[in-house]
């Protein structure tokens, strides 16, 4: 049996975050730059159904049997098997490593979900089907984060920017033209089940103003999927800098956010905005290629710990 490697990109939410919880449409995209990674190695000479896992970001180098039920990684592999049907396999190792910045708001729990279902069920010879794979991710998406709306995991797993409104078909969105942004990591680890379990009870205690915000914020992603089909990029930026302000009124900005934000609209971005969670991981900006290493400079030394530069859609406009 061959080693088997799967991988999964990050992502950025790139209009209506913390809305789409609430049934409101949203658009994310992949980040192809970033992405986590499984590797599945046969042991050689150890019982059936042992299972190693190996992954230096949290110091783990355990039997599963020693991780908790609950824990994302045994979870995964247990879904995995059910959906197989397997009930007894050959001893293997799982190495697990990733480039996305945890806790950062670009779905690093979700992608290595995905590349762990992915190398596992190939591993055991019958790769799952993406649909699978998401409604697996999306399982251990409720670990992470208690309400997940579905998006983080249906993006990382079909690796296509998508128009999600939850529990709706999925659309893709084919890119005529192309969009270059710079992401910026603020450094500050925010908890997505924390930004969204405040914004449940700030929803909770104030359902008029919140239910106001998250209408605003889905009718700038329509109008967003309209203009990613114009290639008017102005636009495209002034309704990144609305929804951003409307993710302010939310309570999920946060003073190192609003810094960079400004940063780089000063630097000539088009538009800019937190993506995910908020209240710390990453924010982004809409760019030129020309532009792109200006923005990134001014995004470092307003106090970025690190820029990634992304394009979207057709390369050869
Ligand atoms: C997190 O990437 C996006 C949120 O809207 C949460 C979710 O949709 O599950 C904040």
């Amino acid at each position: 049996m061959p080693a088997i490697t799967s991988s999964a990109p990050g992502k950025i939410i790139l209009f209506g975050e913390h809305a789409v919880v609430y049934g409101q449409p949203a658009i994310a995209a992949p980040v192809m730059e970033v992405r986590a990674r499984a590797i599945v190695t046969p042991l050689i000479g150890q019982p059936s159904n042992s299972i190693q896992i190996q992954d230096p970001a949290f110091d783990l180098e355990n039997s599963i049997k020693d991780l908790p039920l609950e824990h994302a990684i045994s979870r995964s592999i247990e879904l995995t098997l059910k959906e197989l049907g397997v009930t007894s396999h050959p001893a293997f190792k799982l190495q697990l490593s990733s480039t996305i910045p945890l806790a950062a708001g670009m779905g690093s729990g979700a992608a290595i979900s995905a590349a762990i279902i992915r190398a596992v069920s190939t591993f055991l010879g019958a790769s799952l089907e993406d649909e699978i794979v998401n409604q697996i991710t999306y399982e251990i998406e409720k670990i992470h984060h208690g309400t997940p709306s579905g998006i983080d995991n249906t993006v990382i797993t079909y690796q296509l920017p998508i128009f999600y409104i939850k529990g709706q078909t999925i659309e893709m969105i084919e890119l005529q033209h192309s969009y270059d942004f710079v992401l910026a990591d603020t450094g500050l680890k925010s908890s997505t089940a924390i930004t969204v379990g405040d914004v449940r009870k700030a929803w909770e205690e104030n359902p008029d103003k919140y239910n106001a915000l998250f209408e605003a914020c889905g009718d700038i992603a329509l109008e967003a999927r309209l203009t990613l089909n114009t290639a008017d990029r102005q636009k495209l930026g002034r309704l990144m800098n609305e929804n951003q302000k409307l993710l302010q009124e939310m309570d999920v900005s946060s003073p190192e956010l609003d810094l960079l934000c400004e940063a780089a609209l000063d630097a000539g971005a088009f538009g800019a905005k937190l993506s995910g969670g908020g209240r710390g991981g990453i924010m982004i900006a809409l760019v030129t290629k020309e532009n792109s290493q200006e923005v990134s400079d001014a995004l470092m030394a307003a106090g970025a710990v690190n820029t990634i530069t992304t394009c979207l859609g057709a390369q050869n406009e």
